[in-house]
Order: C-alpha cells, then sequence, then structure tokens
C-alpha cells in the first residue's frame, strides 16, 4: 500500500478529545480509548503538506471557503457516490452537529415531534432535547440475526400533524448499516405523504465495505431531494474532525433560505484558514488513501470478529460502513453498569456503552472504534480476550 496506517502516534501532546476525557468518562487514564469516532491513524499526507504550506503564509485573516474547495467536494460526490450537487445547493457549515440544530429550529417550533430511529449517534438525540423539541422515537427493528432495519410499522402509527423532522443517519452509527434502496424509498415515501422534511447525515458515506454501496437520500428522485438536507464532510474519511468543516447541500431554494436565515443568525461563520485547505485537497487528491484505508480498516474489524468467533459471551455482525462495532453483550447476562466497568477495570478498554445510543435498544452492547492501527487493534484485541 502506498500509505502507511500503522504508525504509533502519540496523541498525549496534541489535546486529542479521546484522550484527554478518559479520567472523567471511565474514571482512569489507564484506558485504551476506543471510543469517539475519530481514528488513531494519521492526517493523509497530502493534507498535512497543504495545510504547513498555508501556514508559512503569515497571515492568518478572516477567509471565505472558496468556490473551487466545493467543486472539488462536488466532484467527489458524483464519483464516489453518482450525486449530482450544485454549487448553489451548498452551504459551509463548521460541524453536521450544528447543521442538525440548524435544521431543527429552521423546520420545526418548540413542542414539534422530530424523529429519532435508535440506537443512534447520540447528539441526534440531545439535540432535539436542548431545542424543546419532542423526540418521536421509531426505533430500528432487529431480527433474530441481530440484523437491523427500519420499522416502517412504528413510524407510520406514530406520526402526526406535529410532526416536522426525521434526522437520518445513513449509513448508521452504530449499527454499521448501509441502507438498500428498498428501505430508503419506503422511508422517503413516508416522509412525502406527511410533510417531513429529512436531515440525511451521512458523515459515514466514504467508510463502505464491498459490496456495499452508499445510496444518497438525495439521489433517490428529484421529490425527495426537494425535501432533503444531506449533510457530508471529510472529517470520518480523512481524520479531519479536529478542522471542523462540513457542509449541507440543500436543492429546494425555500428551504435553503429558510436553513440559511437560522445558519447566519448564529454566526457559525465561514471556517478557519487551515480547514479550507485541508477540506479541497482530501476531496481533491483523497482516493487511494481512502481506498487503502478502507482495506485497512476491514483487516482490522475482521481480526475482531474472528476473535469473537470463539465467544459465547461478546458477537456481533460485521459493519457494512464505518469503523465502529456493535458488540452484542447482552450473553454475558450482566447489568450495563457491571459490562462497562468489565471493559474498564479488567480489560482497559475505554468504549461507548450502548445505551448512550438509545436507552432501551442501546442495552447490553458496547461500541468499539476500530480505525486504529494494526498494533494497537492487537493490543486490543489482548485486552479483549481478558473478558472472554
Ligand atoms: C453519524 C455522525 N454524525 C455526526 C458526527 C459528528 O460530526 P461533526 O463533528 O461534524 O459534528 C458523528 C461523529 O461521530 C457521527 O458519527
Amino acid at each position: 500500500m502506498k500509505y502507511d496506517y500503522n504508525k504509533i502516534i502519540d496523541r498525549s501532546k496534541t489535546n486529542s478529545e479521546k484522550y484527554l476525557l478518559r479520567k472523567e468518562l471511565f474514571g482512569t487514564e489507564d484506558v485504551l480509548p476506543m471510543w469517539v469516532a475519530d481514528m488513531d491513524i494519521f492526517t493523509p499526507p497530502f493534507v498535512v503538506e497543504a495545510i504547513k504550506k498555508r501556514a508559512n503564509e503569515p497571515i492568518y485573516g478572516y477567509e471565505e471557503i472558496p468556490n473551487s474547495a466545493f467543486e472539488a467536494q462536488i466532484g467527489w460526490m458524483k464519483k464516489r457516490h453518482n450525486l449530482n450537487l450544485k454549487r448553489e445547493w451548498m452551504l459551509y457549515s463548521h460541524s453536521v452537529v450544528s447543521t442538525i440544530n440548524v435544521a431543527i429550529k429552521a423546520f420545526s417550533k418548540v413542542g414539534d415531534k422530530i424523529i429519532v430511529q435508535t440506537p443512534v449517534y447520540y447528539p441526534f438525540m440531545r439535540s432535539v432535547r436542548f431545542n424543546n423539541r419532542e423526540i418521536l422515537f421509531n426505533p430500528l427493528k432487529k431480527d433474530e440475526k441481530g440484523d437491523y432495519t427500519f420499522d416502517f410499522e412504528d413510524l407510520k402509527s406514530k406520526i402526526d400533524k406535529d410532526t416536522k423532522l426525521l434526522l437520518l443517519c445513513s449509513p448508521h452509527n452504530p449499527v454499521g448499516r448501509v441502507w438498500k434502496k428498498e428501505e430508503l424509498l419506503e422511508l422517503a415515501t413516508i416522509c412525502l405523504e406527511n410533510d417531513i422534511k429529512v436531515l440525511s447525515d451521512e458523515i459515514h458515506s466514504d467508510l463502505v465495505y464491498d459490496p456495499y454501496k452508499h445510496i444518497p437520500f438525495a439521489s433517490l428522485s428529484k421529490e425527495i431531494s426537494k425535501i432533503t438536507m444531506t449533510a457530508i464532510g471529510p472529517g470520518k474519511s480523512f481524520n479531519l474532525a479536529g478542522l471542523s468543516i462540513t457542509t449541507v447541500a440543500i436543492e429546494d431554494d425555500m428551504m435553503r433560505d429558510v436553513f440559511d436565515k437560522v445558519h447566519r443568525s448564529i454566526h457559525f461563520s465561514h471556517g478557519s484558514v487551515f480547514s479550507h485547505v485541508g477540506f479541497e485537497v482530501a476531496y481533491k487528491e483523497g482516493e487511494e488513501w481512502l481506498d487503502g484505508l478502507l482495506i485497512h480498516l476491514k483487516e482490522n474489524v475482521l481480526s475482531l470478529y474472528n476473535l469473537l468467533q470463539t465467544s459465547n459471551k461478546i458477537s456481533m455482525n460485521l459493519p457494512e460502513a464505518t469503523y465502529l462495532a456493535w458488540l452484542d453483550c447482552a450473553n454475558m447476562k450482566l447489568s450495563d453498569e457491571k459490562i462497562k466497568e468489565l471493559f474498564i477495570k479488567e480489560a482497559k478498554l475505554g468504549l461507548n456503552p450502548g445505551y448512550i445510543f438509545g436507552k432501551d435498544e442501546g442495552r447490553g452492547f458496547m461500541r468499539l472504534n476500530f480505525g486504529v492501527s494494526k498494533i494497537t487493534m492487537n493490543e486490543a484485541l489482548k485486552r479483549l480476550e481478558k473478558i472472554l
């Protein structure tokens, strides 16, 4: 492989959230942190070079994200995901979570209902609560093999006139699903019939494993695109979350206008001097790096999966996307607190407990981030073996 995904990184010098919050989250610094969706893998060298070059220009005043950066992302989305975007549909947003919050403020009022499909990335729930809207829980359905899908009947039975927005996670964190076209179409039909707008969080869309294929929600039809806000960015794909730069694509002019007014009222501004160049070069030059990363991640997850084949305590399904493994620990027959304690104290692993992704649906699960070097992965497996 042209790029090295196995270099050892000392993140203790760089204010890394994953490491700094160990004490607060796990009560000790003596854990290998495999929680937040941030990889212990070096940022691509061409991104580092572009930022260094910019840093050497000693003027860091206000900047605009250039058109060439948007065009680089538009070209990427067309090539990798067959999504046709236009420059005028695209807005800068410094994070997907801020996009979610703006969408909630823009398209609902206090007391309205927002659909959340648990277990799911916990800021979905938090964003609805912070804005004093009501969460309409539409839990994913799990079959006996542990495969998840949408529960359309549950959704249809709960929707009413106060239901304004669906927060869709596609591909899905933490269950790792890449939604099929039929699934997305059925969901879209329900939204169209009930005048519900869709915030489609597609931040993990580049991290999809063969043979699965990400289908952007907005690519389903013109009519569906007109109710959709697509949140995308290079943060997960190229490990650039610390650059705080994403975009949101909104085709419908009126919707985009309403969104933009709320966004501007908060004054998130236009991003940073360094994020602009990092963003552009990642989309322009990142294909080979990303393809190599996907091979590396697949090898990591297979080593975890193979180890768990020998266990009657913890099981998992192979994720179709993301570098997050959703570990089913129900066979341990322990409370969530005990499972968490076992991981911290016996295995010395810092994982996210499943219940934060959904009180009931996440019970008995742990989420493990396998976006690490081979050496770290092997260390994690050794530690995991202690509790198998
Ligand atoms: C599904 C999903 N959306 C959004 C985010 C966060 O994105 P941002 O840092 O741009 O808010 C994450 C990070 O883990 C995520 O998994």
